[in-house]
């Protein structure tokens, strides 16, 4: 079949890549001519392990191209799926639609015979719909359910991890009220059914909500986690076990139990506060989500303050090491990551702010411009006060800790990420603070 992708950022570009790779042709579109010209010469904007190879095997063969101009792959186009950026609007909350809007005047523009339309970004409950009025009012001519019709398809990619995710997904969710569109979308999916992945066909709200849902509940479920870690560190208790334990319970579930800074990225932060908003609007309010939200908030701000305090009150004139600025290992993302909280306050309580990150530096440096970078973990740390533990990349969790502790002016580690073991880390000498777990020795002493 034939694909018509609009937009190339993080969703887009990965669903467009996967699609050819089930064998269907791709044409990715994207207004900026930049963005196109470096995918044409093989160079992936964005970092996504395994990206750039499934992009270069499926350009090569003549499966996966990209352009400009919208209408030439519309007008050829069996599905034509929108994967525009859905931020959230300055001052309000609300997500701004303007670009999914535009992309579906534009694509009703192109229509050329029956052409399904997919609304792939995550957009709020009843986008799908106005999307098919917008069609309807661009072009006369076209009838829903005979020359058109609209579907939602959400997306549950998690960056690092997002082909995996796109090819075996834990299910895929398609909203839609028309037989024939439904038809499409299981032809193009048919890879995935062939290996009896569960799809889950509803109406278009629906579709659309469980997206919602399904973000603000993990959401929901790891702040649950962090305010338990937070008392945890008064009762003495070990976030990790209680983790284990509820994790245990298959009502429950081991994954997203783990304690952090506070969750960031490009969908937690927008998808529970749109949804938030959406409800307000409906006079049917979240107010689990809506406290979520600020909890989250102030908790990532707190972090700074746990610094501090684990430097004895205060980092005026100190150095203080970081080791991780985006939001999450295995991405270059620093969209609401906690570092964009973490850095200003200490900056602003004194301390001189030395950071390191695998691949998040680039843009890191744009947001961040006060701070020096290192580069790499060791000379970071060099002659620092204290080191911290902010986004859990896998080269952290195997430092040689007594090279740190010569490397450290004083052997103080702060780990947001629980990536090292309390006992462990106090036998070696280090004053050592984490997210929910008691220093004392873990296991009663025999
Ligand atoms: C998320 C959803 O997982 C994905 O299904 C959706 O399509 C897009 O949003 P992503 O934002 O890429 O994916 O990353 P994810 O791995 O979900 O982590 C989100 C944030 O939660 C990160 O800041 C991460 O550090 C934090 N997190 C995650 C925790 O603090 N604890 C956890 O146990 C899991």
């Amino acid at each position: 079949m034939r694909i018509a992708m609009i937009g190339t950022g993080y969703v887009g570009l990965v669903s467009g890549a996967c699609f050819s790779e089930f064998g269907h042709h791709v044409t990715c579109v994207d207004k900026d001519a930049s963005k196109i010209a470096r995918l044409e010469k093989g160079e992936i904007p964005i970092y996504e392990p395994g990206l750039d190879k499934l992009v270069a095997d499926n350009v090569q063969d003549h499966r996966l191209d990209f352009t400009t101009t919208l209408a030439d792959s519309v007008k050829t186009a069996d599905a034509v799926f929108i994967a525009v950026g859905t931020p959230t609007r300055r001052g309000d909350g609300h997500a701004d639609l303007s670009y999914v809007y535009a992309a579906a005047k534009e694509i009703a523009d192109a229509i050329d015979g029956y052409t399904v339309v997919v609304t792939k970004s995550t957009v709020p409950v009843g986008t799908g719909r106005e999307v098919a009025k917008i069609i309807a009012e661009t072009r006369q001519d076209l009838k829903e359910g005979t020359d058109f019709d609209v579907v939602s398809n959400p997306e549950f990619l998690r960056e690092g991890s997002a082909i995996n995710d796109f090819m075996r997904p834990d299910r895929v969710v398609i909203g839609t009220n028309s037989e024939k569109a439904r038809q499409t979308m299981q032809r193009l999916y048919r890879p995935l059914y062939l290996i009896e992945t569960p799809i889950v066909f509803t109406q278009l709200e629906t579709s659309e909500m469980i997206k919602y849902a399904a973000n603000t509940f993990l959401a929901a479920k790891i702040t649950f986690i962090n305010e338990i870690a937070d008392l945890c560190e008064k009762v003495g208790a070990d976030v990790h076990d209680v983790a284990k334990g509820i994790g245990l319970d298959g009502r429950i579930g081991r994954k997203f139990l783990h304690p952090g800074p506070g969750y960031g990225g490009s969908c937690f932060p927008k998808d529970t506060l749109a949804l938030v908003k959406t409800a307000q609007d409906y006079h049917a309010p979240l107010r689990i989500i809506e406290t979520v939200v600020d909890i989250n908030d102030s908790r990532k701000k707190a972090m700074a303050q746990r610094i501090i305090e684990a430097c004895g009150g205060s980092v005026a004139e100190k150095t203080i090491a970081l080791l991780g600025l985006t939001f999450k290992p295995n991405t270059d993302d620093m969209r609401d990551s906690p570092s964009l909280d973490i850095v200003p306050a200490l900056l602003s309580a004194g301390a001189k702010v030395r950071a390191f990150d695998p691949e998040g530096m680039q843009e890191a440096q744009k947001l961040l411009p006060a701070i020096d970078y290192g580069k790499n973990a060791y000379e970071t740390m060099e002659e620092a006060d204290a080191l911290v533990i902010v986004t859990e990349w896998n080269e952290f969790r195997a430092l040689d800790l007594e090279r740190v502790k010569d490397l450290l002016k004083t052997p103080l580690m702060i780990d947001l990420r629980n990536i090292y073991n309390p006992e462990e880390m106090v036998s070696l000498g280090f004053d050592y603070s984490c997210i929910g777990r008691p220093l004392r020795a873990l296991m009663p002493q025999d």
